[in-house]
């Protein structure tokens, strides 16, 4: 059931990295609502981005928020040098982080949204617990770690799940409930029917010609 407006967050991976201030300040302009920022640290996933440097850099120039999804090893270490170099939205792994629950409290009080993504992989029980506390959930629809691949087909019943779970707890409204990996015109609708409200979308959305109508086909 399709509960809010979709946003949209176009994933930085796929823009072009020697011209990201132009890239994103184009994507803003047809209206997208949140920059997705993916830092990989090569150990947690096996690719390797980019840093705090970048993420302060983002920051200067972006009108609309960021949403920082940190895939390492050491979440509970290094979390919050992402809030303070200018993270709007804070993500990070519920496999990763030693103390979940601390560190979702800890980013909040620091006045960034705080959210817990979860591998293909995960069961959905492992987010039970800390739903109360999260601001956002990033439910990954690939395995963490590149852009271009294809969309897991029981990415929707986990989206499902987690939505009804968010439902029966009456934060259905307040929580953003995202996918994240290869969506695009035709598996967007299958996550939004499921109850998702917040796209991440990098290959798709940066490599087409027409940004306009992907954006649109995103939203539905
Ligand atoms: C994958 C990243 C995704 C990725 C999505 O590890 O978390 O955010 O950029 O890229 P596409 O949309 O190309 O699958
Ligand atoms: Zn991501």
């Amino acid at each position: 059931m399709k509960r809010t407006k979709t946003l949209v967050a176009p994933s930085l991976l796929a823009a072009n990295p020697l011209r990201f201030e132009e890239d994103l300040l184009h994507a803003e302009s047809l209206g997208i609502d949140m920059h997705h920022v993916d830092v990989m640290d090569g150990h947690f996933v096996p690719n390797l981005t980019y840093g705090l440097p970048l993420v302060k850099a983002l920051k200067s120039v972006s009108k609309v928020p960021l949403d920082v999804h940190i895939m390492v090893s050491n979440p509970d270490a290094v979390a919050l040098d992402y809030v303070a170099a200018g993270a709007d939205i804070l993500v990070f792994h519920v496999e990763a982080a030693l103390h979940s629950h601390r560190l979702l409290q800890a980013i909040k009080d620091k006045g960034a949204k705080a959210g817990l993504a979860i591998n293909p992989g995960t069961p959905v029980s492992a987010l039970e617990a800390l739903l109360p506390f999260v601001d956002m959930i990033n439910v990954m629809s690939v395995n963490p770690g590149f852009g271009g691949q294809s969309f897991i087909a029981q990415t929707p019943q986990r989206v499902q799940a987690i939505s009804k779970l968010l439902r029966d707890m009456g934060r259905e409204e307040e929580v953003f409930l995202q996918v994240d990996g290869g969506i695009n015109d035709l598996t967007a609708p299958l996550v939004r029917e499921a109850g998702a409200n917040v796209l991440v979308a990098g290959t798709y959305f940066y490599g087409a010609k027409d940004k306009v109508q992907a954006l649109a086909s995103l939203r539905g």
